[in-house]
């Protein structure tokens, strides 16, 4: 069945009010900002090492809250620099907020702000009739892809904007978050986009394009849902669906499915008699390991044997939402001490690379290419973190669990 007629986002001001409880009831914003305080500055650091002035843009920007904590991690990493910072926002009282909050914010002298009242896709065509050859430093689209009508061409554009050691940052659901289980099921009755990370690294993965990961845990408390006739309970719901007055216009199979799927583990957990639904994110995408990594870079290399088929969780959840069946999900945090695969003729460092790579006695009958390849990739971030000198290679694992 068709979903109901109008979307929340025709009715802006309440789609704004919508969102506004959204970041009151949930843990959203506290948790991207230990993101930002914590993983953020090392990728920071790598981008427009030595250069005079960065240049980052932030799509999707919203009031700015976020962009600013962005802009102040930059800042400790490239204290000389100054910084030319794109805004490309649509909603002129987001922008608005934004330049007022800019205005009483002390520390931003070294910034100047380009505010673009413009969609994604609006600014990608004012770029190309501009014909300009700027290339970015950073670019940010922090929960904005759901609102454009090809997330993929958008990543793309944006991608191709970049300096060759600049870096996008994707932030969005997670596949094993709760609107990963509502959007399975009601897809085509709701009216948001419906993309996660999932959707993200399948693409990503299929063109080759490198990418690292990191997820985080977040919550919305929406107990009022479950209470008839309550005003912000039906502002959460048309947050939720992305339907202008959900309770209101929403068939009664629909509005009683969707309120019972909230409830279900797939979506929320009860905590203290209140309905806490899972946000989680991710900066794409959710379990990603170092095996993932790993087996991108040389599935063709290494998975040739009957047993190594280089299946990621990632793979399976990409195949259970495809077929539309629903799993939970749940990430086992995982890692292994792989210091010894670098030291030379290190009996137990081969054994390891025997066993990261299933290739038999790796280091005499691998190339000297693929070996130096495997070898390098194994220390990079993306698979692995320097602890005290050792090399901990991140083994995440993740549980999809199945219902009949
Ligand atoms: C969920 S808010 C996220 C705001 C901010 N990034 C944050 O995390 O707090 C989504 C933002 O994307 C903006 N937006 C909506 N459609 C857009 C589009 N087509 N292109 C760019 N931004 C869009 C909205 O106006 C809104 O400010």
């Amino acid at each position: 069945m068709a979903a109901p007629n109008r979307s929340l986002v025709e009715d802006y001001s309440r789609y704004l009010k919508a969102f506004e409880l959204f970041l009151e009831r949930s843990s959203e914003h506290q948790c991207m900002r230990d993101f930002i305080h914590n993983t953020l500055p090392n990728i920071l650091a790598t981008v427009g090492v030595g250069k005079s002035t960065l240049n980052v843009m932030g799509v999707g920007s919203g009031a700015g809250e976020i962009d600013l904590e962005i802009l102040t991690q930059l800042h400790a990493k490239h204290p000389e620099a100054r910084v030319e910072n794109d805004v490309v926002e649509p909603s002129g009282d987001m922008l608005y907020k934004y330049k007022v909050l800019v205005a009483k914010t002390l520390g931003l002298d070294h910034i100047s702000f380009r505010f673009n009242k413009m969609t994604a896709i609006e600014f990608e065509s004012d770029w190309k009739q501009r014909n300009t050859d700027r290339k970015l430093d950073f670019i940010h689209m922090i929960q904005m892809l759901y609102y454009v009508n090809d997330p993929e061409a958008t990543v793309s554009f944006f991608r191709s904007l970049l300096h060759k050691n600049g870096k996008l940052l994707v932030i969005l659901v997670s596949g094993d978050s709760g609107w990963g289980g509502l959007w399975r099921r009601y897809r085509d009755q709701v009216h948001s986009r419906c993309v996660t990370t999932a959707d993200i690294k399948s693409f990503l993965d299929a063109k080759g394009i490198h990418y690292e990961s990191h997820v985080f845990a977040s919550s919305m408390d929406i107990t009022e849902c479950f209470t008839a006739e309550d005003e912000k309970g039906e502002l959460m719901l048309d947050f939720l669906t992305e339907v202008l007055e959900f309770t209101k216009n929403a068939y009664p199979e629909l509005n009683s499915g969707v309120l019972e799927l909230l409830k279900q583990p797939e979506c929320s957990r009860e905590v203290d008699g209140r309905v806490m639904f899972n946000n989680n994110m991710d900066a794409p995408p959710a379990g990603q390991s170092g095996w993932g990594r790993l087996w991108r870079t040389y599935r063709a290399q290494l998975c040739m044997s009957d047993i190594s088929q280089c299946v990621t969780s990632g793979d399976v959840r990409n195949f259970l939402d495809a077929k539309g069946i629903p799993y939970q999900s749940h990430t086992l945090p995982s890692q292994m001490d792989i210091t010894e695969c670098f030291t030379a003729g290190d009996e137990k460092g081969e054994l390891l690379l025997d066993f990261l790579t299933e290739v038999l006695e790796f280091s005499k009958n691998a190339s000297p290419e693929l070996k130096a390849g495997v070898l390098e990739l194994l220390k990079h971030p993306e698979c692995s973190r320097e602890v005290d000198g050792r090399i901990i290679f991140n083994n995440n694992l993740e549980a999809l669990v199945l219902t009949p």
